[in-house]
């Protein structure tokens, strides 16, 4: 299966998204997860998508599109994959449709996450990230069994730099602007799921799957 995961920030991709991925037994690609790993060893990718990410700007379509169109031609997207966080703009997704038509791949559904926004500011500001391994907790919602250390493989838990109350506005405001568009982008071709975010972890992955007849 070749899915993709949306939803504003906060809406819970990346929780859901590594569950579903394991379960479905397809390769999980995080576009945020990537950039934060070429930030931490410094590459010249790293540095150009810091200064866009820290302000909770996009970083440009040209470079997104770029490292994705190269992780979906390595071999172990074969098996599908689960892509969270890509397309973001109008551009991204003609740009993927372009590359999968290429790759003869077919898109087999698209996740919509829906939270209120009221609820998204809370979810992030009280989120930690495992250093490690990626995996998200939070301070009151999803809490880490000992704490400060990933349940997964003991790594240390941070918080993002640009999970702070003015960022994260920022960050949602440009979701509304420039992401938003995509929901009728996908309803149009008939691909769109759209799943209530707004409940508990486990209830929202048993609707996803349900809605893909698993
Ligand atoms: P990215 O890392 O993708 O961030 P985001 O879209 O802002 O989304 P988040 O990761 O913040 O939220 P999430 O939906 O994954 O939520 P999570 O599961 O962690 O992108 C970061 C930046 O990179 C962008 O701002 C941009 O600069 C750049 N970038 C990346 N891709 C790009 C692209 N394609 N184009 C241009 N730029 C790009 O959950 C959040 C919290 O809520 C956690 O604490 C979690 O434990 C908790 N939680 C989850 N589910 C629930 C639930 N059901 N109930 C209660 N709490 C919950
Ligand atoms: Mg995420
Ligand atoms: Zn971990």
């Amino acid at each position: 299966m070749n899915l993709l995961i949306m939803g504003p920030p906060g809406a819970g991709k990346g929780t859901q998204a590594e569950t579903l991925a394991q379960e479905l037994q397809i390769t999980n690609i995080s576009t945020g997860d990537m950039f934060r790993e070429a930030i931490r060893q410094g590459t010249e990718m790293g540095k150009k998508a810091k200064e866009y990410m820290e302000m909770g700007e996009l970083v440009p379509d040209s470079v997104v599109v770029g490292i994705t169109r190269e992780r979906l031609s390595q071999p172990d997207c074969a098996r599908g994959f689960l892509l969270d966080g890509f397309p973001r703009t109008v551009v991204q997704a003609e740009a993927l449709e372009d590359m999968l038509e290429t790759m003869g791949i077919v898109l087999d559904g698209v996740i919509n996450i829906a939270v209120p926004r009221e609820k998204l500011l809370e979810r992030l500001t009280g989120r930690r990230i495992c250093r490690n391994c990626g995996a998200s907790y939070h301070l009151r919602y999803n809490k880490p069994k000992v704490e400060n250390k990933c349940d997964a493989c003991g790594g240390e838990l941070y918080q993002r730099s640009d999970d702070n109350e003015v960022v994260v506005n920022n960050r949602l405001d440009i979701y509304e602007s420039k992401t938003e568009p995509l929901i009728d982008y996908y309803a149009s071709r008939s691909l769109l799921k759209n799943i209530n975010g707004d409940q508990d972890i486990e209830k929202v992955l048993a609707d996803i799957l349900a809605s893909l007849g698993k």
